[in-house]
């Protein structure tokens, strides 16, 4: 496949590096005492500057969300400012040759849907959709690839039974039923997209997890088989019909010998994260079963010191090349992410940019690592 028909770049959401937000994340935050995302990355302020620096470090596409609950602040009434600003962010990156690959949901809800229950509320598909409806409306001509929504499967789990994020519920049968709402949510956002925009490639950022069984064991094969069935493919059978790609967001080697978590943690990143790249590869693999395009729309790991990030990119793009070479069909390795940003429950501590951001100066720094990953990008696919 030639050079230009790869897209490479990074990836942020609204709540982690717009700051001043007013949604059901940031009224938690300032409730429970947390510390608050405030100004974040100041992106809403700075996104001409950030992309000027994508520009510069090769990258040809970028993924970014949308806030619902700027566009949309008051249940019905849709805030044209807000939209306009997201027309602009869309030509910024078209006139720096960038392709963007717009989220309408990371995570975080308008105020008025969180208390009608948010994702437990029926209603909130049918307020999804309208506001999906306006989005499109607006955009349609400048985008083609649409994410309706970012990691079903985590919002669920940290929300409803982990209890970490808002809600904070710890409850199993309220998951279920969060992640299947939002399967129907899914669905419903790609009905009215390709109503309104019928080439629209519409797709998913879908957490995926690498279960490796030990050794030739029969247990640990079946706790696999359960783990891949609940975690990795439980969701995106619901949403299959309803999906143009594929889009991969990728961290976890889950190790399973006798139990899970096995890992050796030989290199770990700032969260205590296993590093181990190349598993990417076996990601790719396993999601190959849906015969769709597959993007790598998350990728990256909180590393202050930029000590490991360029060898992880580097491997990670390796395992993107062997997927290829396979005949899967990988078109694009979005790097999470671009800037320092807001780690939801982690706050600010974790480093994940590619470009570093001094949160009292609002000062960008581009990390060696990022020079790296531009490298690779001009040799691909030649690495
Ligand atoms: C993913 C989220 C993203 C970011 C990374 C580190 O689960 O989609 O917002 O927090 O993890």
């Amino acid at each position: 496949m030639k050079k230009e028909h790869f897209f490479f770049g990074a990836a942020s959401s609204a709540h982690q590096v717009e700051g001043g937000q007013m949604n059901d994340w940031s009224e938690w935050e300032a409730r429970t005492g947390h510390e608050r995302s405030g100004t974040a990355a100041d992106h809403w302020n700075r996104y001409e500057e950030d992309f000027d620096i994508a520009k510069k470090l090769g990258h040809n596409a970028h993924r970014f969300s949308i806030e619902w609950s700027r566009v949309e602040p008051e249940e019905g009434r849709f805030d044209e400012a807000a939209l306009e600003h997201y027309v602009k962010v869309v030509q910024a990156l078209r006139a720096r040759g960038m392709e963007p690959f717009v989220t309408l949901w990371h995570f975080t809800l308008p105020v008025w849907v969180a208390r009608q229950g948010g994702w437990e509320s029926e209603k909130t598909v049918h307020h999804f959709a309208r506001y999906v409806g306006r989005v499109a409306a607006r955009l349609k001509d400048d985008v083609k690839f649409w994410i309706p929504l970012n990691e079903p499967e985590i919002y669920s789990h940290m929300s409803y039974l982990v209890g970490k994020w808002p809600p904070a519920a710890k409850n199993p049968f309220r998951t279920v039923s969060v992640l299947l709402r939002l399967a129907r949510a899914h669905r419903a956002a790609y009905a009215v997209l390709k109503g309104i925009a019928p080439t629209a490639e519409i797709g998913i950022a879908k957490n995926h997890m690498y279960f490796e069984a030990a050794g030739k064991n029969q247990w640990n094969e079946m706790l696999k088989a359960c783990a891949d069935w609940w975690w990795n493919f439980f969701f995106l059978d619901r949403a299959k019909d309803s999906l143009d790609f594929v889009g991969v967001n990728f961290y976890f080697h889950n190790r399973i010998d006798g139990w899970f978590n096995k890992n050796r943690n030989e290199q770990a990143s700032d969260m205590g994260w296993e590093l181990l790249p190349e598993t990417l590869y076996h990601a790719l693999a396993e999601l190959s079963r849906y015969q769709k395009p597959l993007y790598v729309t998350e990728n990256g790991l909180a590393d202050a010191k930029d000590v490991y990030r360029a060898e992880y990119i580097t491997e990670a793009l390796k395992a993107v090349a062997h997927a290829r070479r396979e005949g899967v069909e990988v078109r694009g390795y979005l790097h999470w992410a671009l800037t320092d940003n807001f780690e939801w429950a982690d706050g600010f501590f974790p480093r994940f940019g590619l470009v570093a951001i001094d949160y009292e100066t609002q000062k960008r720094t581009i990390r060696k690592s990022a020079m790296v990953y531009r490298d690779m990008i001009k040799k691909w696919p030649n690495i």
